[in-house]
């Protein structure tokens, strides 16, 4: 069955996202396999957000996380813990909005397209630690705390059905 959802052209990304993250969940809270709700999610905002770069990296062991569901240009198919952006939020637990990728310490550049970056961590109600939400931009300062507070309630959904 198609699954179509609404919002409203041209509206603020604040407006984007008020309207998209319930639609999405109520998507999520309907479906019942891990890769393919992660699928879908980063189709979903790849079309209706207009992202470059979105996806998900998921922890292989204790030290590494693998490369996940996404849409965008070819990326690294694995990340150390403590390594990277993503890597970093992993160690940090914490979601981290990076304005200048080139201005980041060991940033992981998939693409020298990427200039600014957000990573949100997915973490369980019982403290586990199961990947990340990673977002790249073209532009620099593209994310702000207005996507850090979309995405990190995103994350927060996700986490609910991530087995
Ligand atoms: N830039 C990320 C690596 C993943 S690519 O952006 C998809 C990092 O530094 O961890």
């Amino acid at each position: 069955m198609e699954q179509t959802f609404t919002i409203t052209s041209g509206a603020s990304k604040e407006s984007l996202y008020s309207e998209l993250i319930p639609q999405i969940e109520a998507y999520i809270s309907s479906e019942d396999e891990t890769v393919s709700t992660l699928a879908n999610v980063a189709a979903i905002l790849k079309e209706y957000m207009g992202f470059f770069w979105v996806g998900f990296y998921l922890v292989r062991d204790e030290s590494s996380l693998y490369l996940g569901p996404f849409q965008g240009p070819v990326a690294c198919s694995s990340i150390r813990y403590g390594r990277g952006v993503c890597g970093s939020a992993w160690k940090e637990r914490c979601t981290l909005v990076v304005p200048d990728v080139d201005e980041f310490p060991g940033h992981i550049a998939c693409s020298s397209l990427s200039k600014s970056e957000i990573v949100v961590p997915l973490i369980r109600f019982d403290g586990t630690f199961v990947g990340v939400l990673d977002i790249d931009s073209p532009k620099k300062c593209d994310f702000d705390e207005i996507d850090k507070k979309y995405l990190e309630r995103l994350a927060n959904s996700i986490c609910k059905t991530i087995k």
